[in-house]
């Protein structure tokens, strides 16, 4: 399947979004550790509506847990969330299932049930969340294959096509009730280089195009250079770079150069048993480790 993604549509859903004012997402005094590993520590930030932000870092320093945090699917120690001014973790369901409709998320593993199709899986959310009828849900899941161009494969099942297909198809799901903001947990993951230039384009036409605020957690340099905003490198429980690709860039401080550089060598340390099994391996006697990354 060529990557030709068609995202010229009119926007099904402009309205249905965030209520207009104020910022996508508000962060204040988030915390969590879990036992004595502090994932967390403290993170107040805003995300402006209709823009692409980047949040990378290297693994275990926490990007999924606070995305599980974003999206209410983990209650923080302290600390609030809201999405466009409510409340993701308020004790009222009914506020938090408000929250929950005006995000999509597309997990790293695309997470399509397998007995169902294409436009089935799609339509999933949809039939959970509205009472609209079937003529008119299966014109939504329609639009939206095709915006991610993947009208032709709506009757196919997920074991029948590729991963940059599944991809495709779950960014079809998550945005299927039309949300503002869209979470993807690395979305390039495993994807070769061209299905990850789709992708990108996805993302970036559905911020440029429909004002979705994307909120992406990847590890991809080239996509990272391509689509952010603006970029957050999570490290030690902190906010260690905030700032735009071109500051990424032109950064001098070590944890940013070693992370954009991928050297196995500098602040941030490579999990000590992988050094450790390399050491036993290959017989090398390796430099002393100090810092940690949160999950080193
Ligand atoms: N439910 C949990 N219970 C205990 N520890 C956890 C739990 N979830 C995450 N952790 C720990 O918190 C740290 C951060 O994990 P997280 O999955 O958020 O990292 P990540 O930045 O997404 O890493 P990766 O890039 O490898 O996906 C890790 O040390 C992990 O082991
Ligand atoms: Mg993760």
């Amino acid at each position: 399947m060529s990557g030709g993604a068609q995202t010229n549509l009119p926007n099904p859903g402009r309205d249905s979004g965030l209520s207009g004012e104020g910022p996508a997402i508000v962060v204040r005094n988030l915390s969590k550790r879990y036992g004595d590993l502090v994932v967390l520590e403290n993170l107040s930030f805003e995300l402006e509506r209709g823009k692409v932000y980047v949040i990378m870092g290297p693994s275990g320093c926490g990007k999924s847990t606070l995305l599980r945090h974003l999206i209410g699917a983990e209650t923080p120690d302290n600390g609030e969330v809201l999405i466009d001014g409510v409340d993701m973790h308020s004790n009222d369901r009914k506020v938090r299932d408000e929250a929950r409709r005006k995000f999509g998320v597309l997990f790293q593993s695309a997470a399509l049930l397998n007995g169902l199709t294409v436009a089935e899986n799609v339509a999933l959310p949809i039939q959970r969340h509205t009472d609209l009828p079937k003529s008119t849900i299966d014109l939504m899941v329609k639009l939206k294959l095709e915006l991610v161009g993947m009208g032709s494969a709506a009757d196919k099942y997920p074991y029948e096509i590729s991963g940059g297909m599944k991809k495709r198809a779950g960014l079809a799901r998550a945005i299927a009730l039309d949300p503002a903001i869209v979470f993807y947990d690395e979305p390039s993951a495993g994807l070769d280089p061209v299905m990850i230039g789709v992708i990108d384009k996805l993302i970036m036409d559905l911020t440029n195009k429909l004002g979705i605020t994307a909120v992406v957690i990847t590890h991809e340099m080239p996509s990272i250079f391509r689509i952010a905003d603006e970029v957050m490198m999570l490290f030690g429980g902190r906010f260690a770079f905030r700032g735009t690709p071109q500051q990424l860039r032109n950064s001098t401080d070590p944890l940013v150069r070693q992370f954009i550089n991928g050297d196995p060598e500098g602040p941030i340390n490579a999990p000590r048993q992988l050094a450790e099994l390399s050491d036993k391996l290959l017989g090398g006697s390796r430099r002393g480790q100090t810092a940690q990354g949160a999950g080193a």
